[in-house]
């Protein structure tokens, strides 16, 4: 909101957080300022959809729930050929804005949810947003405006969090590789999007531009689970609980129906048929999650039969 005004256009990845899809509709949308929604692997044809209008580029990069990598150098070049005082922002929650370093790339502002991995326990909710020189006196100035502020508790326990945020990033990337390539050799695993492992959309731009990974990422299944297999699935696990916001030391796990996921890819829908189940892999015993997730399949057999 603090670099548009009313008539501006912004270009918006299709794989974006779901509501942040929903702050363009209701919310800009409301301001008259348009958004039309990109592939997010569509890289320098980027340039094709800036209008005289477009303030704003947005990425989320590794895409929510699907976890496509965008070829962010591509996208960065071709927008500023096209006009170089676009503001170029990121969603940069995945990366923990370590992993990631998207000042680096010549993206004008990096915005991450602290609540994940910084806070890094469930526990408080906080948001970032980190600016170059360009961008940083408007970006202060509005937010200021606007009455965002961040009380004492929660700013304590986000530079507590940060001392230990690279210690659990590793342990968070190295189970959740574990866990990603064991369900890729799984015959109920049609396809796993770990960015670290190949099957991943943009995996090669994962490899180029990313130090590392954390314990976010989806598979999905070859089977479309009927609503009561889907409910014994979710409901028996011993380690993974059902919720949303990830970044904590504990493993999560949801679930969404292909016909979900087309609801919010606006720039195109999905390429498979099975259900897609999110995990988020904590620091608990990489062995016990995996016996979990086994028992999960047995379930499903069962059910099966
Ligand atoms: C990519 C991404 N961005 C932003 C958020 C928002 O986080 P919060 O609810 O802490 O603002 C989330 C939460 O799931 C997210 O996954």
């Amino acid at each position: 909101m603090s670099f548009v005004s009313a008539g501006d256009h912004v270009l918006v990845t299709g794989s974006v957080y779901e509501p942040t899809q929903d702050f363009c509709t209701h919310i800009l949308g409301r301001m008259n300022v348009a958004t039309t929604y990109f592939d997010p692997l569509l890289g320098e044809a980027i340039a094709e959809l800036i209008q005289p209008n477009t303030r704003v580029v947005f990425l989320e990069s590794p895409g929510s729930i699907t976890l496509e990598i965008q070829d962010i150098p591509a996208i960065v070049r071709a927008v500023r050929a096209v006009n170089p005082e676009i503001v170029i922002m990121i969603d940069n929650t995945w990366a923990a804005g370590v992993l990631f370093k998207a000042l680096e790339f010549d993206i004008d502002i990096s915005i991450q949810a602290g609540t994940k991995y910084i806070i890094g326990h469930s526990d408080y909710m906080l948001g970032t947003a980190v600016a170059n020189a360009r961008c940083w006196e408007q970006l202060r100035e509005y937010s200021y405006l606007m009455g965002q502020m961040v009380d004492a508790d929660t700013a304590y326990m986000a530079s507590r969090g940060l001392r230990t945020l690279s210690v659990r990033l590793k342990q968070h990337e190295q189970s959740s590789i574990a866990v990603a390539r064991w369900l890729a050799e799984r015959p109920e695993v049609a396809r796993v999007n770990h960015p670290a492992l190949p099957a991943c959309k943009g995996h090669e731009f994962y490899r180029r531009d990313f130090s590392g990974c954390n314990g976010l990422f989806s598979f999905v299944l070859k089977q479309r689970l009927s609503e009561a297999q889907l409910a014994d699935y979710l409901d028996h696990f011993r380690h993974f609980t059902m919720a949303y916001s990830w970044g904590g030391y504990e493993s999560l796990i949801l679930a969404n129906q292909p016909e979900e996921l087309e609801a919010i890819r606006p720039a195109g829908g999905v390429d498979f048929s099975g259900t897609l189940v999110r995990l988020h892999i904590g620091l608990e015993n990489v062995q016990d999650l995996i016996d979990d997730l086994a028992a999960g399949f047995e379930r499903l057999q069962a059910g099966n039969r």
